[in-house]
């Protein structure tokens, strides 16, 4: 291992994902464990420079303050100890913006643990294909291989760590965006080599879907369609070990710790048969969103996979409202891929958090070529977060929402209304369903 590491134990603290931030701002990487890490845990992390003891309002548990072990004030290492107010001061207990955490930590981190800031992507990526070769071997590895960022940073690490000892399953269940299963296939087998099975599963998907109108019953059915696809081909290949997972640092800190209750579960192991035996293989479960592309473009990934919107795991499906059909689901594809590319030619991409288009169940008369027309509208929506709790609608411009609402008419069948859907969350969700 080439990096120095700062420890953050949580000692309550509310804002251990910001300090660690703050650390690795400043070059040094660290990792959040809970307060009551056994010390020969530590002792297996290399090159452990200091340790900073994060308490905070939760410090308080069963009505005892919790407390390090003993080990951690005789072990010889810095420490830099946090202990501010109890939740009724109402005192934050760190500064509020990001810059100031590292500048209140910079002398201990260089000055007191005389850390190296030698924490980059490089570094992160030479450690971690040696690791995986490590562990790995000689042994087959498996991947469920979307297209999102996260899947297709792993995919990217470990065809550098092990080529063609992993193997891609890139399930195609008619509900991706334009172009995203024939993206996958030129990157990762045309252009990277990878040993990808390509499963077009479309009909599959569809008929399942046919006539199922309830939002939740939808979902239910891609999700546990999904798993027996990738379960049978995980059946029809010899020889695998290890599933390989693009779990993310949010995923692991959102799933809850000794101090702090659950956000979310954390589900990303996919509900697989307790027959299917994998070990699990998480090469970037330590990484935050940002760094997750930091690495994707330093592994050569393209910026248009690294920097994707975020995408759900029903993907089209959920803005299709009420029973799929095919005619209407190619309206929704077509009218996001126009809406995808307007965006882009006017800068917008970069800056807008999520935009799509979403076309209801339901259709309004028209009048095209000097005939009535019955047709659907299609709905645009685009929004900015931080976190997809609460979202604000991104303004768009006049011009803009009229050029787009030409193409969409002119180019997309079956549609002669666009509407631009301005509400925040709460009370409207981002997606429709
Ligand atoms: P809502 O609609 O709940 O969405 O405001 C918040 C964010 O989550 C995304 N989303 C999903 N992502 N699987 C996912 O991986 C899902 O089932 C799912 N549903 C919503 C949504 O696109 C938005 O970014």
């Amino acid at each position: 291992m080439k990096q120095d590491m700062i420890l953050i134990f949580d000692l309550g603290c509310t804002e251990n994902a910001r300090v660690a931030r703050a650390v690795r701002a400043l070059g040094v990487y660290s990792e959040i464990h809970p307060y009551d890490l056994a010390q020969s845990e530590m002792e297996k992390m290399p090159n452990v420079r200091g340790i900073i003891l994060n308490g905070g309002p939760n410090r308080v548990v069963n009505g005892a303050a919790i407390d390090a072990p003993a080990w951690v004030y005789t072990c010889g290492l810095p420490l830099f100890a946090v202990d501010h107010p109890a939740v009724e001061n109402d005192l934050p207990a760190w500064p509020e913006d990001d810059q100031t955490i590292a500048e209140c930590l910079r002398p201990f981190v260089f000055d007191v643990c005389n850390a190296q800031a030698n924490w980059s992507m490089e570094n992160f990526i030479e450690d971690q294909v040696a690791l995986i070769r490590r562990r790995v071997g000689d042994k087959k590895v498996l991947l469920a291989l979307s297209g999102g960022v996260d899947s297709s940073v792993v995919a990217a690490l470990l065809i550098k760590a092990i080529g063609r000892q992993l193997v891609c399953v890139h399930v195609n269940h008619g509900l991706l965006r334009q172009g995203e299963p024939e993206q996958v296939v030129q990157v990762f087998r045309e252009e990277m080599n990878a040993d990808l099975v390509y499963v077009d599963a479309v009909d599959r998907f569809l008929d399942k879907l046919e006539n199922v109108a309830d939002p939740e019953q939808k979902r239910k059915i891609i999700g546990a369609e999904f798993i027996r696809v990738f379960e049978e081909e995980a059946r029809k290949l010899e020889g695998i070990d290890f599933l390989a997972q693009g779990t993310i640092y949010p995923d692991i800190l959102e799933s809850g710790t000794k101090t702090a209750a659950v956000v979310k579960s954390h589900h990303n192991t996919g509900g697989l048969p307790d027959d299917l035996k994998f070990e699990l293989v998480e090469p970037i479960s330590q990484l935050f969103k940002d760094e997750v592309r930091a690495c994707g473009l330093a592994l050569g990934l393209p910026a248009s996979m690294v920097y994707r919107q975020p995408f759900p795991g029903p993907g089209l499906g959920v803005r299709c409202t009420g029973a799929i059909t095919r005619d209407r689901l190619e309206a929704v594809r077509h009218s996001d891929a126009i809406l995808r590319e307007e965006f882009a030619n006017a800068g917008l991409d970069q800056t807008v958090w999520q935009y799509f288009t979403v076309v209801p169940d339901f259709k309004s008369t028209g009048v095209r070529d000097g005939a009535r027309c019955y047709d659907w509208p299609v709905i645009i929506r685009a929004v900015n977060t931080v976190d997809a709790m609460t979202a604000e609608v991104e303004e768009l411009s006049w011009p803009l929402m009229h050029k787009i609402t030409n193409r969409i008419l002119a180019e997309v069948k079956g549609v002669n209304r666009v509407l631009v859907d301005i509400s925040p969350k709460p009370p409207a969700t981002i997606e429709w369903e």
